[in-house]
Parts: structure tokens; C-alpha cells; sequence
């Protein structure tokens, strides 16, 4: 077995019923994210993901989302360009907002998922800094316009580290015309005075859709009825929290044309079009799934 095996060290790469690489070098940095995300990730999946920053920087990991069967499907993250790298974090469960920086300018990651039982997966933004320097703090607001043909995340500033106090932050959320927007709030927390009002429209003169303040179930799905949205996220002088991270995507208006892409879950060819989730209004808890495939 072993020789045939090192005769033909691909056959391990085809092992998987769904496997892919996916390699990101952007400077600026970027997102990535589990094998078809927003539906839950494929059972029996082995998928890789390599980083590279330019030499001389180093790279931080925010997972935005992360939610996968406890010990049994796992992304493990090496501090280096291969798993013969050391081993920097090895996650399952439920683990939104961890926060992994590496020494060097690169990082592999390999999630693995086994046969049975799966969960949303996770989506992560990854940045690039100067070794020997440290990413600052915000001390104001994020950029404030969102524009995205597919996954977009949107947080308060320094997520997962506590906001500032006396912010006023707007965001505004656009997709292409002929698509609304499906936002997923998938963690929250503020003190009672700070909140996050959310818009069905372009500006706060829109029809508001929601208020959120202190710690609600969490994930909460909105969907918009035109291509914009609009966020306005408010701190006021004495106290401050965790804050909120979110991801938001274009679903077709025109239900008719909706069809979800499957396949490497990052090229630049993602799909403008999505299968609509399942939302029976516009305020949705969606309860905690955890269900077993037979
Ligand atoms: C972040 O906010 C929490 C809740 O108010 C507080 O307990 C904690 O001390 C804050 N952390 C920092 C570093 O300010």
C-alpha cells in the first residue's frame, strides 16, 4: 500500500469526494471561506488554503464565522507554507472571532471534514503587517461604503477587540441592481446604550428593519427588498463591548435564475447568483443546527 502510494502520491489527492486548494496573495489582504458557504459545508471534504504575504510581512486570521462539528471536521492551520510547518491552531466546534497571527509571511490551512454531521462552516478575513510592526486599534470608524457581487464582511471597528466610545458609524451595503442583500449577523454584543440600527434602503430615511442592543441570539438574518442597506452603528461615552461582525451577499430578486454555485469555494468566478435562503421574514432567528446525515 505504502509503495503504491508513493508511486502515485496523487491518488491521496483524489481520496477526498471533494477536494481543492485555494491560494490567496493579495497584499492588501482579503476573505476565504468553507466549501460552499452560506449552505453548510459538504461532508467527506478535504480542502487546503494557502496565504502568502510578501517577504518581510506577516499575516493576521479573523474568523468572522466559524461553526463546524466539534473534533470531527477541522481546519488545522500551520505557521508556514505546508503541514510540515508548525502547527500554529487547530479549530472545531464553535469558534467566531479567534484570532491567529503568524511569524512568517505565509500560512496553510487544511480543513478537514468526515462523513457525516456538518455545520455553516466559517469565513475568515485574513491581513497583512510590516513584521516588527503591530496592527493599530481604530479609533473611528470603518470604511463606510460595502459594495460586493458576493460575500462581503462588515464589523465594528477592531472586532473582535472592544469598540470605542462616541462613534457614530454609518455603512452602506450595495449589491448590483436586480439583487437584494442577505446580511447575516452572526455575533453580537454592546452595552445597553450602544446599538446597531439596520435600514431596508440606502440611508437612515429608509424604512428601519431592526435594533440591536446588548447580546441577541445570534446568527440573525435580514434580507433587503432593493440592491442597499444601510447600518448605523452608534457607541456613546462610558462603556464599551465586543461590537458585531457580519456577512452579507447578493441574492437574485429574481427567484426564477437562482442557482448556487458548487466547486472551489474562492475563485474570482463566484457566481453572481445565489440560491435564496430560506427566510420567512424579514426578522428571522435562525435556531442552532446541528443535524445528522443519514
Ligand atoms: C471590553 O468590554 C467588556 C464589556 O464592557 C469589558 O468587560 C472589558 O474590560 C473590555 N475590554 C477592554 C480591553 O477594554
Amino acid at each position: 500500500m505504502l509503495l503504491w502510494l508513493l508511486f502515485f502520491p496523487f491518488l491521496l489527492e483524489i481520496s477526498s469526494s471533494f477536494s481543492s486548494k485555494v491560494t490567496l496573495t493579495d497584499p492588501n489582504g482579503g476573505y476565504f471561506y468553507s466549501p460552499e458557504y452560506h449552505s453548510d459545508y459538504p461532508n467527506d471534504l478535504s480542502t487546503t488554503y494557502s496565504i502568502s504575504a510578501p517577504d518581510g510581512y506577516y499575516i493576521r486570521i479573523t474568523f468572522l464565522v466559524f461553526h463546524t462539528e466539534q473534533n470531527y471536521d477541522t481546519l488545522t492551520i500551520y505557521d508556514g507554507d505546508s503541514s510540515d510547518s508548525k502547527l500554529l491552531a487547530r479549530l472545531s466546534g464553535s469558534r467566531s472571532g479567534t484570532v491567529l497571527v503568524t511569524s512568517g509571511n505565509n500560512v496553510y490551512m487544511d480543513f478537514e471534514t468526515d462523513l457525516a454531521v456538518n455545520d455553516r462552516g466559517f469565513y475568515a478575513k485574513y491581513e497583512v503587517f510590516l513584521v516588527g510592526t503591530n496592527p493599530q486599534d481604530l479609533h473611528g470608524c470603518p470604511q463606510s461604503n460595502y459594495e460586493s457581487a458576493q460575500f462581503l464582511g462588515i464589523t465594528s471597528p477592531n472586532w473582535p477587540r472592544n469598540y470605542t466610545e462616541l462613534l457614530d458609524c454609518g455603512y452602506h451595503i450595495k449589491v448590483d441592481p436586480g439583487y437584494t442583500i442577505h446580511l447575516m449577523i452572526e455575533a453580537f454584543q454592546t452595552e445597553h446604550f450602544d446599538y446597531l440600527r439596520i435600514y431596508d434602503g440606502p440611508n437612515a430615511d429608509a424604512n428601519p428593519i431592526a435594533e440591536l442592543r446588548d447580546s441577541p441570539a445570534t446568527p440573525i438574518d435580514f434580507t433587503s427588498t432593493t440592491n442597499e442597506m444601510y447600518m448605523f452603528f452608534s457607541t456613546d461615552l462610558l462603556y464599551t463591548d465586543i461590537g458585531f461582525a457580519g456577512v452579507f451577499w447578493p441574492v437574485s430578486a429574481d427567484k426564477s435564475k437562482a442557482k448556487l454555485s458548487k466547486g472551489n469555494p474562492i475563485k474570482e468566478t463566484v457566481p453572481k447568483i445565489f440560491d435564496s435562503p430560506k427566510i420567512s421574514s424579514l426578522f428571522h432567528l435562525r435556531p442552532a443546527r446541528h443535524l445528522l446525515i443519514p
